[in-house]
C-alpha cells in the first residue's frame, strides 16, 4: 500500500470509530451510580460506560473504589471514583462536587445503595435498625435526588433511577423493614414525578428479584433455601447483575424519553403484580 492509500485507510478507520462512538446512546451524558463497586451497581456503572456515559463510581471503602476505577479504566471506560457512604451528608456533597469538577455536569443518577441489617420477624426490629434502613435506603435516595436536581436542571433535563426490589411490591415477611423501605421508593418515584417532569427530569425504578450478589448470598448459596426460592421463578434460575444493567441504560437514555414514574421488575417471571 502506498502512502496515499495508507492515509485514506487510516482516515476511514478513524471516521468509522468516531461514528461508532457517536452512535452510543449515552454519549455526552454524565452518570452518578451509588454503591457501584460490586454487584448490581458495578454492572450498571460498566454498562452505562459501555453505552458512552462518563461515570462516577462510589461506595464506602476507598480500596473498593480504587479497584473498580482501575478495572473499568482498564476496559477503556471513562470513569472516576470517590468514597461515598450515601447516608453521610458530607460524602454526598463531595460525590456531586467531584462529578461536576471531573465531568462538568450531571445527567443521570442511579441511586442503588441499600442496607439490610436484619432478618427475622418484623416486630423484633429495633428502632435503631429501622432508622438505619430508612436513612440509607430511602432518605439518602431522596436527598441525592434533591441535591442533583439543580445540576440536571442546568443541563435541560435528566434521568433518576432508584433500585427498589420485588420485595417493594410483595413484602418478604422475614425482611419486613427492608421490604417497606423498598415500597417507599415506589412511593417516592410517584411523588417526585410531577415536580421533576416540569424540569424535563424523568424518575423511574427497577425492582430486581433474586440476583446473584453478595447481598443475596444467604438466599442463593444455601441449597435448601435456593430450591424453595427457585420454585417461584418461572425462568428457573436466579438473575445475574448484568441482567439489571441494560434496562437502567435504556431508562437513562433518550429512548425512554416518554417514560417516567414507572417501575420495572427484573425477576425471571416471579409473580409480583397484575
Ligand atoms: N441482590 C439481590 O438479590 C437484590 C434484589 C433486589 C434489590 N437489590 C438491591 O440492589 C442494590 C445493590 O445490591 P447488590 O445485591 O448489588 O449488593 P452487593 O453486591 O452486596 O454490593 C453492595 C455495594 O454497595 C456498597 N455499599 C454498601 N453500603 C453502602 C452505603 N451505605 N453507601 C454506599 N455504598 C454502599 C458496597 O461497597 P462498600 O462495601 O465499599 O460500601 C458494594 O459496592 C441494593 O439496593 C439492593 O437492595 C438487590
Amino acid at each position: 500500500m502506498n502512502t496515499f492509500c495508507r492515509n485514506i485507510f487510516r482516515l476511514s478507520v478513524r471516521m468509522n470509530s468516531t461514528a461508532a462512538q457517536s452512535s452510543k446512546k449515552l454519549q455526552g451524558k454524565v452518570a452518578i451510580v451509588t454503591a457501584s463497586t460490586d454487584g448490581i451497581g458495578l454492572a450498571i456503572a460498566r454498562r452505562l460506560g459501555q453505552d458512552g456515559a462518563k461515570v462516577m463510581v462510589s461506595s464506602r471503602k476507598q480500596q473498593n473504589v480504587d479497584e473498580t476505577v482501575r478495572q473499568l479504566k482498564g476496559e477503556e471506560l471513562e470513569v472516576e471514583g470517590i468514597v461515598c457512604h450515601v447516608g453521610k451528608t458530607e460524602d454526598r456533597s463531595k460525590l456531586i462536587s467531584k462529578t461536576l469538577e471531573k465531568f462538568g455536569g450531571i445527567d443521570i443518577l442511579v441511586s442503588n445503595a441499600a442496607v439490610n441489617p436484619t432478618f427475622g420477624p418484623m416486630l423484633e426490629c429495633s428502632e435503631e435498625v429501622w432508622d438505619k434502613i430508612f436513612d440509607v435506603n430511602v432518605k439518602a435516595a431522596f436527598l441525592l435526588t434533591k441535591e442533583v436536581f439543580p445540576h440536571m436542571e442546568k443541563r435541560g433535563g435528566g434521568s433518576v433511577i432508584f433500585n427498589s426490589s420485588i420485595g417493594g411490591y410483595v413484602p418478604f415477611s422475614l425482611l419486613g423493614p427492608y421490604s417497606v423501605s423498598k415500597t417507599a421508593l415506589i412511593g417516592l418515584t410517584k411523588a417526585l414525578v410531577h415536580q421533576l417532569a416540569a424540569s424535563n427530569i424523568r424518575v423511574n425504578l427497577i425492582a430486581p428479584g433474586i440476583i446473584q450478589t453478595k447481598f443475596s448470598e444467604q438466599l442463593h448459596s444455601n441449597d435448601m433455601v435456593s430450591q424453595i426460592a427457585l420454585q417461584n421463578i418461572p425462568l428457573g434460575r436466579f438473575g445475574k447483575p448484568e441482567e439489571c444493567a441494560g434496562i437502567v441504560s435504556f431508562l437513562a437514555s433518550d429512548d425512554a424519553s416518554y417514560i417516567t414514574g414507572e417501575g420495572f421488575i427484573i425477576a425471571g417471571g416471579t409473580t409480583s403484580r397484575l
